[in-house]
């Protein structure tokens, strides 16, 4: 009998396959409105005041955010030790785009072609970015039976109300056109026969309109984007961090203090326009929660805009992904993209139950893990962690055989590089912290209220409410990537720069002190804690 799990999974396995024809005639019901509140409230890590502290400083002070961020927030910038001289300046240009992954390629690749100077600086290469890790696909509402109008519903309901509307008719409206400049630029979609784009749902979509490259998605779109980044030939200063935002006398941007991640040597860029496009914050493990994030992912933008003036925007709501792989251990917190459930795998308990419906929105499926395994219908995993299963062996049931190797070739590898064969047997998950639903607060064109400061893509908040729909990222990345890289373009002509000084750093470390804060830490954290500072021996 072929067992790839120790005895008590492969016991829990039994019940999985003896209900296993059953659970294949009749699909779990959806929630009702209520049934769904009451799960997020009982069993979401948004819903639990111990995870958040009170902001107590800057423009979103008296509101909450989670410890860790709340406690970067509170913390003081390298430069009011290291000292720099902004005077002196390493970089002249009129777009600085600060992040390398989708929203800052996509932004740089605009301003380019809009005939703009544009530079890239990147913490740590073009594409180490969470772009790079997305899976399962992307919407965009082109297919006849579907429209922007109810791709708009979809993600404002699924958000719960709470985006902003003229950030979500951005998304929506443009996510055609978004998936037609990818196709031209080369991403390889997956497609029919006849040259049609393969659509599929994802958890609160109401049509077909997931577009994929298998689930390599976002590496195959960011392989495109820094194919098209490099061949335009835009200078990308790789390993080095903005550590401060630089403003002049006029309240304006007017570039950044950056960080050689390597010497530890700073340097001064002006720019006219600068976005922000550092991307997400898993790597600062809200909740203790396992990530699906990349390793440079630590909120950088966000402490930098939040210094400088700019507001936050549901900066207390995040996404853990339901599907997270939870077991082997060195997989922990690794993406199990949503896909796998698009294409037939169920969410199923120890007990063999298909306990909800596998694409309820991401924050309902991740409560409703994790209210099974509090309850103890959960499988224990070695190390005392929990799971549920994903019943993968449905997928060669439902599609035929191959169905996984051909749509799901990544997860396919990932299991079988530690001998499990998810075409034979279920695989085990729970909730990994996937994405921050909010961020930088930004007006529809992606600019913030620092004049000629834009951010795109994670770092921004508000296009996604409190809960964000699969495939929505990787879209929002393009499609606010691309504008805040015309905008910021078509702005830049009418900016002359005054004197540049650090005062809002001097500033907010004053109103650090008034309030008594001391976290003897610095911020942003650039890396994750665990991140090893010495140098090997060579
Ligand atoms: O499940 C996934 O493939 C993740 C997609 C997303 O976050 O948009």
């Amino acid at each position: 009998m072929y067992a790839p799990y120790p005895e008590n999974m492969m016991e829990s396995i039994k019940k999985v396959e003896a209900t296993r024809e059953a659970r294949m005639k009749t699909e779990p019901r959806r929630l009702t409105a209520e049934e769904k509140d009451d799960l997020l409230e009982k069993f979401h890590p948004d819903y639990n005041p111990d995870s958040f502290a009170e902001i107590k400083v800057g423009p979103n002070k008296g509101q909450k955010a989670p410890v860790e961020l709340a406690e970067m927030l509170h913390s003081t910038s390298r430069l009011m030790t290291d000292k720099v001289d902004i005077s002196k300046i390493d970089y002249d240009v009129d777009v600085l785009v600060i992040g390398g992954g989708g929203a800052g390629s996509s932004c740089a690749i605009e301003a380019h072609n809009a005939g703009a100077n544009v530079m890239i600086v990147t913490k740590l290469r073009i594409g180490d970015a969470n772009t790079m890790m997305a899976e399962g696909g992307i919407q965009a509402a082109d297919k006849e039976n579907d429209s922007p109008v109810q791709h708009y519903l979809d993600a404002f309901g699924g958000g719960h109300f709470k985006a902003k509307p003229e950030l979500v008719k951005r998304l929506t409206s443009e996510a055609p056109e978004a998936i037609q400049w990818l196709n031209r630029l080369g991403v390889e979609f997956d497609k029919e026969d006849d040259g049609r784009m393969v659509t599929t749902h994802g958890g609160g979509t109401s049509r077909k309109r997931m577009h994929a490259a298998k689930d390599y998605s976002g590496a195959e779109i960011m392989r495109t984007l820094r194919d098209e980044v490099i061949n335009l030939g835009i200078p990308v200063i790789e390993f080095t961090s903005a550590v401060e935002l630089i403003k002049d006398d006029k309240g304006q941007v007017a570039g950044a203090v950056l960080l050689n991640m390597e010497t530890g040597d700073y340097s001064v860029a002006r720019a006219k326009t600068v976005v922000i496009a550092t991307g997400g914050a898993g790597r600062m493990h809200y909740n203790g929660f396992p990530t699906s994030n990349h390793y440079g992912a630590t909120a950088d933008g966000l402490i930098l805009a939040y210094r400088a003036g700019a507001p936050l925007l549901y900066q207390d709501s995040i996404q853990y992904h339901p599907t997270g792989a939870v077991y082997p251990s060195q997989i922990l917190g690794a993406l199990v993209t949503e896909k796998v459930r698009s294409v037939g795998a169920q969410l199923v308990n120890a007990n063999g139950e298909a306990y909800i419906h596998p694409l309820e929105t991401r924050d309902v499926n991740a409560s409703g893990v994790i209210r099974e395994c509090r309850e103890g219908r959960g499988v224990d995993i070695p190390g005392g962690l929990k799971g549920v299963w994903l019943d993968t062996p449905m997928i060669e049931i439902l599609g035929g055989e191959g169905t996984i190797e051909k749509r799901i070739p990544a997860m396919f590898r990932m299991y079988m590089n530690y001998g499990i064969d998810m075409r034979k047997v279920p695989i085990l998950i729970y909730p990994t912290l996937h994405y921050q639903n909010g961020g930088v607060e930004i007006n529809g064109d992606g600019f913030t209220n620092i004049p000629n400061l834009l951010v795109a893509g994670e770092a921004a908040g508000g296009i996604h409410g409190t809960n964000r729909l699969m495939g929505n990222s990787l879209l929002d990345v393009i499609v606010f990537g691309r504008n805040a890289g015309k905008k910021a373009a078509a702005k830049y002509g009418e900016v002359t720069l005054g004197n540049m000084n650090l005062d809002h750093v001097a500033a907010y470390d004053k109103e650090l002190k008034d309030a008594g804060l001391d976290t003897h830490e610095v911020s942003p954290k650039l890396l994750p804690k665990y991140a090893r500072h010495e140098r090997t021996a060579e």
